[in-house]
C-alpha cells in the first residue's frame, strides 16, 4: 500500500430527498447564475428534469437546456455539442443524468472560453482548466462520475474508450437525491451498480490503494454488496436504492486516489468496438478478472471478506478470496446480466484485437497488483466466450 494518502473531493455533497433548496443556496453564492441544464433524452422522458426546470423558473434563474448527448459518447460528439452550447452565455452547468451526461458536462466545463478540443485533452490532459461552476446530479446507481476526476469518451477510429483525467473536473456541488433513482429501470440499475462495485473492489485491490482510498472503497463495496440484489428484485425498496447511490459515490471517491485496473482495462475495447454498455462489459469480465488477479490480491480480498462477512472469519485466506469472488459472480447472475461475449457479436477472430487493445490501457494496468502477461489478458477474454 502507498505510504502517503490523499482523497480528492467535490466541494459540497448533499444526500437526501428534494435537494433543490440546497441547489438554490449554492446558485445564490454565484455572481452570475446563467445555467446550462445538461441532460439526455432518457432523463427528459423519465420526467426527472421537470422539477429542476420548475425550480429555476420559479426562482427566475435563466437557463438553456441541452439534451442531445447520446449514451457513452465519442470525443467527436462532445466536441460537436460544445460548439452548439458555447453559443449560450452560461457560468454554471447543472448536469442531471448518468455517467454519460456528467462526463460530457465535465469536458464542456473545461472547453468553455478556450480554443482547445476534447481531442487536445486526450493528447494532453494537463491543458485542462475549469471555466465554469459544475453541479452534478447522478441518476444511475451509478458510475460515481460525480466524484471522480475522469471523463470517459470513446475514440471511434481506435475502437476503444479512453479516460481523460484532471482534477479540474471535480464539481462544486453534488446532489445525491434518491428520488432520481426511484424509477431507474432494473437493467440500468444492475449494470451501473456492478460498475460501482467494480470501482470499489478494483480500487481496494489496486497497487496504489491507500489507507484513505481503502476506507471509502470498503464502505462502498459493503453498501453495494448488501443492497444490490434487494434493490434489483424489489424496485420499491428506496432504502436499498439510496444505499447503492451512496456506494457508487464512495466508489468514485476511491478512484480519485486509487484506480481501476484489470476489469476496466479489458472492458474499454468491448465498449469501443462492440458498444457493450460500460457496466455490462465490467460485469462480464469481473469474475474472470478477479480470478486472474487472485494470487496477487487474495490478502486484500480476505480483508474485504472479514469486513463485509465477519461470520466467515474461520475460513482461510484462500477460501475468503474465493468467497468474495463467488459473491461477485452471484451478484452478476442474480441481476441477470448476460455474461457470454458471443451474445454481443464477439468472435474468436476478435480476440487478438481485444488483447492488444487492452494491453494499451497502460494507465489502468499500471494500477494492477499482478503484472499481466499477454496470455493472462487473452485467457480472461477466452473464459467469457
Ligand atoms: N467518469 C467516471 O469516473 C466514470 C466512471 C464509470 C463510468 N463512466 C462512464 O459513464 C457512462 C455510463 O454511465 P451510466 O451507466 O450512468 O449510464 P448512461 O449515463 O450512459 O445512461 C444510460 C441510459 O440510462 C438512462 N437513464 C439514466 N438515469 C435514468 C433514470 N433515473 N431513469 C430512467 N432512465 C435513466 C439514460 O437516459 C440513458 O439512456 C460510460 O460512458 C462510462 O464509461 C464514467
Ligand atoms: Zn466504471
Amino acid at each position: 500500500m502507498a505510504e502517503t494518502a490523499f482523497l480528492k473531493l467535490p466541494q459540497r455533497v448533499y444526500l437526501g430527498k428534494g435537494l433543490l433548496d440546497d441547489l438554490g443556496a449554492f446558485l445564490k453564492t454565484r455572481k452570475n447564475t446563467n445555467v446550462l441544464l445538461f441532460t439526455d433524452e432518457g432523463l427528459l422522458k423519465a420526467g426527472l428534469v421537470q422539477p429542476l426546470k420548475d425550480y429555476l423558473e420559479e426562482n427566475k434563474i435563466q437557463y438553456h437546456i441541452e439534451a442531445e448527448i447520446k449514451p457513452e459518447p465519442s470525443y467527436v460528439q462532445v466536441d460537436e455539442l460544445f460548439q452548439k452550447v458555447s453559443k449560450f452565455e452560461f457560468s454554471t452547468i447543472i448536469a442531471i443524468g448518468g455517467g454519460s451526461v456528467m462526463d460530457a458536462a465535465k469536458l464542456i466545463s473545461l472547453l468553455l472560453h478556450t480554443k482547445i478540443s476534447v481531442k487536445d485533452l486526450i493528447n494532453n490532459p494537463t491543458k485542462a482548466q475549469k471555466h465554469c461552476a459544475t453541479v452534478f446530479i447522478p441518476t444511475t446507481a451509478g458510475t460515481g462520475s460525480e466524484a471522480t476526476i475522469n471523463a470517459i469518451v470513446s475514440i471511434p477510429e481506435k475502437q476503444v474508450k479512453f479516460g481523460i483525467v484532471s482534477e479540474a473536473m471535480l464539481p462544486d456541488l453534488v446532489l445525491l437525491d434518491v428520488n432520481n433513482v426511484k424509477n431507474l429501470p432494473k437493467a440500468i440499475l444492475a449494470s451501473s451498480a456492478i460498475d460501482a462495485l467494480s470501482h470499489c473492489i478494483e480500487c481496494f485491490t489496486a497497487k496504489n490503494a491507500t489507507i484513505m482510498s481503502n476506507g471509502v472503497a470498503l464502505l462502498g463495496a459493503k453498501l453495494i454488496f448488501k443492497n444490490v440484489i434487494q434493490a434489483y428484485q424489489n424496485p420499491s425498496d428506496i432504502k436499498a436504492r439510496e444505499a447503492l447511490q451512496l456506494g457508487a459515490f464512495y466508489g468514485g471517491v476511491a478512484i480519485t486516489a486509487s484506480g481501476t485496473n484489470i476489469v476496466h482495462a479489458l472492458s474499454y475495447p468491448l465498449g469501443g468496438k462492440f458498444h457493450i454498455a460500460h457496466g455490462v462489459a465490467n460485469a462480464i469480465l469481473f469474475k474472470a478478472g478477479m480470478e486472474t488477479n487472485k494470487p496477487a490480491i487474495k490478502n486484500r480480498l480476505a480483508i474485504l471478506c472479514d469486513n463485509i462477512w465477519p461470520e466467515e472469519g474461520s475460513k482461510t485466506t484462500d477460501e475468503k478470496a474465493d468467497f468474495v469472488i463467488d459473491k461477485i459472480a452471484q451478484v452478476v447472475k442474480d441481476t441477470e446480466i448476460p455474461t457470454d461475449l458471443r451474445k454481443f457479436g464477439v468472435k474468436n477472430s476478435d480476440l487478438n484485437f481485444l488483447t492488444n487493445s487492452a494491453l494499451e490501457q497502460k494507465r489502468l494496468l499500471s494500477h494492477n497488483m499482478k503484472k499481466l502477461s499477454r496470455a493472462d489478458v487473452l485467457n480472461v477474454y477466452k473464459s467469457v466466450m
